[in-house]
């Protein structure tokens, strides 16, 4: 599948690497430019390529968002993903890192309104980049293979995330729609920052 990544930091490079691992095509962007991405390119071979963020999110069938939440500027254009698949996988925080109060709504509400036409799915934000790097393993039991939250609205755009989630080793957890499962995975929340197994993630998503 080809894949546009927006944002080349912790997540995004982390997510780069996982998803040209298991065979996907990647473009990946920043805000400094393409060429400020070679050497991430050089490591991740030749199923990735830098590009802009309008061009990076034009290549993808499914979109990445791995920016910072309070930057609206750093997301494509909303007509290059209208219909696309979206992974919103951003976390509402300040620049000096205090969870913004989003009052009844949460992040990835705001960010449907921010790219109306897309069908966005919220997910790898609970986990830490450094547990998505040493953790992914295809091969690994499905009993120990650690959950990715995911919450959305429609099936399908969640069936296509659930199975980039099994390419990369992991295990999918519905948490619900946006609304309300995704109210269940903002920062401050019981299933934030913390590595579960599929069973302990179904427990823990229960008493949420
Ligand atoms: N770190 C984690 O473990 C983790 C886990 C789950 C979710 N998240 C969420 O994922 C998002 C990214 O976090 P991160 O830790 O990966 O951040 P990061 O390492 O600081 O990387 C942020 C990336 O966003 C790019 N960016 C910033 N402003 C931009 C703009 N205006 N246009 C285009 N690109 C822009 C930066 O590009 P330049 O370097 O060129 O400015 C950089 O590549 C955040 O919303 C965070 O809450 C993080």
């Amino acid at each position: 599948m080809k894949i546009g990544i927006i944002g080349a930091g912790n997540i995004g490079y982390t997510m780069a690497a996982l998803f040209t691992k298991a065979g996907h095509e990647i473009a990946i962007s920043n805000s400094r430019g393409p060429d400020s991405l070679n050497d991430i390119i050089d490591e991740l071979g030749p199923s990735a390529h830098a590009d802009t963020v309008d061009n990076a999110a034009a290549f993808g069938e499914v979109i990445l968002l791995a920016v910072p939440w309070r930057s609206p500027e750093a997301l494509p254009h909303p007509d290059l993903v209208a219909n696309k698949v979206v992974i919103d996988a951003m976390n509402p925080y300040s620049a000096d890192s205090q969870i913004i109060d989003l009052g009844l709504s949460t992040s990835s509400e705001e960010t449907a309104r921010r790219l109306p036409d897309a069908r966005i799915v919220k997910a790898f934000n609970t986990i830490w980049f450094k547990t998505l790097a040493q953790e992914s393993d295809p091969y690994k039991e499905d009993e120990t293979k650690l959950a990715i939250f995911i919450a959305g609205d429609e099936p399908g755009a969640k069936q296509t995330v659930s199975d980039l989630i099994r390419d990369i080793g992991f295990a999918p957890i519905d948490a619900g729609t946006l609304r309300e499962g995704g109210r269940k995975l903002q920062p401050g929340t019981s299933l934030y920052g913390k590595p579960f197994t599929q069973t302990e993630a179904q427990e823990a998503l229960q008493q949420a």
